[in-house]
């Protein structure tokens, strides 16, 4: 059987947004749920500046429990520069991502830098992973559409796509951080991309924000992507990225794979619990749009 491979960001691009900050050893329970139902690989935390996403501020705690709690789990955490990869270093970390952003004016309001300067941090951040023998993901964020600029133009994207190929990023996620896109606009830019890239080295990472993060995914998985990020229950959103919804629910996309056949790992009741437990630390109802069916199902698989 085919599989894909799900990164579930829910523990940092779906905590970094949240009214109440959970608790270190929530987190911690949190990322353990996801693994018990079957999550391979998350992205746990981020190394940015504890003013810029306050939420994020107990990364170097955060990572060495996790580590030392689930050592099978893949853990990626997202850091914005040089000494956002010293610290995650400092904290153990064995992946990182970079992130960059299509356009100025997301460049200057995500990390305060011009695109140029983002391009350059990226790539001086990404070598020096990689000679330290990490594993790394980059971003390329708002790869669709920006809340400042509109539509992004697509050889924008493969520059800076190739640019952060070049630089030996191991996976390129190309992002669609405001969940602007539509099925027809994924397929024409991951078809282009998958031309001149390897296919197993591009990632695609939808927000829900118009309904279209499943529609999204099902484009991508046509035009050759296995590797896709979502998050728990659908939290998430870039606090610096006006309009931007949850993520892609991690239920919603698994739903899709094993509907077309595709293995992810994730067992969707087990998962659900991971839900419920964000939920009731958040205070605030969770789930994908195939939730309150998943509900029913394993209600009655359980009684
Ligand atoms: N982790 C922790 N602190 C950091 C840091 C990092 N990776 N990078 C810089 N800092 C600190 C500096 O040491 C400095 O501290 P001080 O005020 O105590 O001297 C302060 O942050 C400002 O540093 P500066 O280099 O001038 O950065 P800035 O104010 O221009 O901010 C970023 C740049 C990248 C650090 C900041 O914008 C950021 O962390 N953004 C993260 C955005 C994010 O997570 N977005 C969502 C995910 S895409
Ligand atoms: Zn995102």
């Amino acid at each position: 059987m085919e599989s894909i491979v799900i990164t579930d960001v829910s523990p940092r691009d779906g905590l970094q947004n949240q009214a109440i900050h959970l608790s270190t050893a929530d987190k911690l329970e949190f990322v353990r749920l996801l693994a018990r139902a079957g999550v391979t690989s998350v992205e746990a935390t981020s190394f940015v500046s504890p003013k810029a996403v306050p939420q994020m501020a107990d990364a170097a705690d955060l990572l060495p429990l996790i580590s030392q709690a689930l050592p099978q789990l893949r853990v990626s955490v997202l850091v914005p520069n040089l000494k956002g990869l010293e610290r995650a270093r400092a904290a153990g970390a064995k992946e990182i991502a970079v992130v960059l952003s299509a356009t100025e004016t997301m460049n200057q309001k995500n990390i305060n830098m011009t695109l140029a300067q983002a391009t350059a941090v990226s790539v001086e951040t990404l070598q020096a992973a990689r000679a330290a023998g990490l594993r790394t993901r980059a971003y390329l964020a708002v790869a669709f559409e920006c809340p400042f600029e509109g539509k992004t133009p697509v050889e924008a994207v493969l520059r800076l796509a190739a640019v952060l190929h070049e630089a030996r990023a191991d996976e390129l996620v190309i992002a669609d951080t405001i969940g602007a896109a539509g099925p027809a606009q994924v397929r024409d830019l991951l078809r282009e991309l998958v031309g001149v890239l390897p296919v197993d080295e591009v990632g695609a990472h939808f927000h829900d924000t118009r309904g279209m993060g499943v529609a999204n995914a099902w484009a991508a998985l046509e035009a050759g992507v296995r590797r896709f990020d979502a998050s728990a229950g659908g939290i998430g959103g870039c606090p610096f990225a006006p309009g931007a919804a949850g993520n892609l629910a991690t239920e919603d996309l698994a739903l899709m794979a094993h509907q077309a056949g595709f293995a992810t790992g994730v067992e969707l009741t087990a998962l659900l619990e991971a839900v419920q437990f964000a939920q009731d630390r958040l205070q605030r109802p969770l789930g994908g749009r195939s939730s309150t069916w998943l509900r029913k199902q394993a209600l009655r698989a359980a009684s």
